[in-house]
């Protein structure tokens, strides 16, 4: 999601700068040309060399090291050539200087030229951080238009408990593909995605659910965030962690999802069904554990209500509904017919036995059919997949609703 950005990473003396090393290499798999500026003080806590390494690109430290073709100037060529610049851990002692506009350093000096977004994570002892005249500093950052990436609470290495420690490098990383990855065309706008299997108890031990493992709705609301979009993600069990920054909303069964669903979607401009939502539920749920007996036994099933049918039948005015289809055959024929069974906009149709599509991978092959016609888009990461499919949804409605 990164590739050809140019990310300049910020290294302050802080001994959380050792998680740098997995920032940047994280972000040199999204694809990213990393450049590092490090403060003298973070080479007591992790050497020029690792980064470096990580890389392939010089790392800076004093303010007068050079490029090799002595015309570029370094500070401004670091400054301005990025897209994203995040100084993580950024010390008070930095905070400070950036908020007013102190350049002594390599850093500060190239922060001063920058144009792109500015992502500030403050990481330091807890008192240091309630200090007023931080708190003042990173007040100011903010007005002058920096983002702030809060520090989380917990064990600090200096032994105190509280609020302080630099987030996990997959947060950073969050944050700067937030910033950059996609144009905000889906800001003012509330997405509902919907993600995973149900499960469906017939006893306190036991139940019915499927093989889905979330991940598409997952990238959905990931992708929908980064977009700008005010994001709620309904999520079935799954093993995967709740995305960052969504207001997430777990629940369990088909009719807990229906309630949960028809609740967020009042007044969401887009609902996306991605979840596999059970058809069928247990007529009975037994309050004890049911004991086994000689024979066979069976269960008895009903019809649970679909959700996305329902959100067809009720669709508010502007209002876009997607849903998802997964097929072992007749992929077409039978998703077309969900489409105008359940009156919703947009059927979003994989098969089950397609190579690189299904439940568990990270990528999946979809078919996208609306009442205008269907397009196969090739095989793609399911947060690639994510994009192509809002790009299609933004489109409807810029062309047809809104
Ligand atoms: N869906 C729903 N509520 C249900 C069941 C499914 O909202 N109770 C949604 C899914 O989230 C998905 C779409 O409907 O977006 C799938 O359609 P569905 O007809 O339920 O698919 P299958 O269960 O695969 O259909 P069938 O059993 O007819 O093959």
């Amino acid at each position: 999601m990164l590739k050809g950005k140019n990310i300049l990473l910020g290294i302050t003396g802080s001994i959380a700068a050792y998680k740098m090393a997995n920032t940047a290499s994280l972000l040199v798999k999204q694809g990213a040309d990393v450049h590092v500026i490090m403060t003298r003080n973070a080479t007591k806590f992790i050497t020029a060399e690792t980064l470096e390494i990580l890389t392939k690109n010089k790392v800076f430290v004093d303010v007068f090291d050079e490029y090799e073709d002595k015309t570029i100037v370094p500070h401004i060529e670091l400054g301005t050539s990025a897209d994203c610049i995040l100084i993580a851990p950024c010390s008070a002692d930095v905070v400070g200087k950036i908020a007013n506009g102190i350049a002594d350093d390599m850093l500060t000096t190239a922060v001063l030229p920058a144009r792109c977004p500015v992502l500030i994570c403050p990481s330091m002892n807890v008192y240091m951080y309630e200090n007023k005249i931080v708190q003042d500093n990173i007040s100011k950052l903010k007005r002058f238009g920096y983002s702030i990436i809060e520090p989380t609470e917990g064990h600090l290495a200096c032994g105190y408990d509280g609020k302080g420690k630099l987030p996990k490098e997959e947060y950073l990383v969050e944050q700067v593909l937030d910033a950059i990855a996609y144009e905000k065309t889906l800001k003012g706008k509330k997405v509902v995605v919907s993600a995973g299997p149900t499960e469906e108890s017939f006893d306190p031990v036991r139940f019915i659910t499927n093989h889905s493992s979330g991940k598409m709705g997952y990238s959905l609301a990931r992708v929908a965030r980064m977009k700008g979009a005010d994001v709620t993600l309904v999520s079935g069990p799954v093993s995967i962690p709740m995305v960052d920054n969504v207001k997430g909303v777990m629940v369990k069964s088909a009719e807990d999802m229906f309630n949960a669903v028809t609740k967020e979607s009042e007044d969401a401009d887009i609902v996306i069904m991605a979840a596999a939502v059970a058809d069928y539920t247990p007529a009975v749920v037994a309050d004890n554990k049911i004991k086994k007996k000689d024979g066979d036994s069976s269960i008895e099933l009903k019809r649970t209500k679909d959700i996305l049918k329902y959100l067809g039948e009720h669709k508010k005015a502007g209002q876009f509904i997607c849903g998802f289809s997964m097929e072992t055959r007749d992929l077409i024929e039978n998703s077309s017919e969900k489409l105008s069974k359940k009156n919703c906009d947009m059927i979003c149709a994989n098969l089950l036995t397609e190579p690189g599509a299904g439940y568990k991978v990270d990528t999946n092959v979809i078919t996208v059919i609306t009442r205008d016609g269907l397009e196969k888009l090739p095989i793609m990461s399911k947060m690639d997949c994510s994009a192509a499919i809002l790009d299609r949804i933004q489109k409807m409605m810029g062309e047809t609703r809104i």
